[in-house]
């Protein structure tokens, strides 16, 4: 007899946090990555000018949510409660291209700092999932559910 077993949401939480521990994935590259990519960002012809005009020249605070983000994402770490939705419709100047651009450079910045071969495609596959639902959000498409908070 075939035995099917159901996962619960704390051994789904541990595999997730297994899997990052493996690939090298912890909260000093998550910093690290978060500040080498938004470095990047800031001086980008193209995406800097969206951030500088929100977030003028105080990075700290974003720097932070974004560090609690992706170690919510990345690991399961469940420190970020923010809402991503609202906080990229209310960006008039965003266009859905500008996400390929940020997918881009968020690889690149990957590929250059992953301590891990397979941490690459770990955190491109979550961006993808996610960039996908911000850019139908801001094209007014409904959301497909990312298991990111909108
Ligand atoms: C070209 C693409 C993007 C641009 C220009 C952009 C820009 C911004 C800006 C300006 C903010 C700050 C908003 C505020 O302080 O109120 C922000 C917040 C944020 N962004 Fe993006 N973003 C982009 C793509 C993405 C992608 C692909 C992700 C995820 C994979 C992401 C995740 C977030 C998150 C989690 C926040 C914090 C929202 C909150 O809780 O306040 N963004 N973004």
């Amino acid at each position: 007899m075939t035995t099917i077993r159901v996962r619960s949401a704390a051994d789904r939480r541990r595999e997730i946090q297994e899997t990052a521990a493996a690939l090298g994935i912890d909260d000093a590259y998550i910093s690290m990555l978060v500040e080498t990519f938004y470095e990047r960002v800031r001086a980008h012809a193209l995406l800097g000018p969206i951030f500088a005009a929100e977030i003028g020249d105080d990075w700290g605070p974003h720097l932070a949510k974004m560090k609690d983000f992706w170690a919510s994402v990345a690991m399961n770490a469940g420190r970020y409660s923010g809402k991503p939705v609202p906080a990229h419709t209310k960006l008039t100047d965003l266009q859905p291209w500008h996400f390929t651009i940020w997918l881009g450079l968020f690889e690149q910045t990957l590929r250059d700092t992953a301590p891990h071969p397979d941490a690459v495609p770990y955190f491109m596959e979550r961006a993808r999932r996610i960039a996908q639902s911000l850019e139908f959000a801001i094209s007014g498409l409904p959301a497909v559910n990312t298991g990111a908070k909108s």
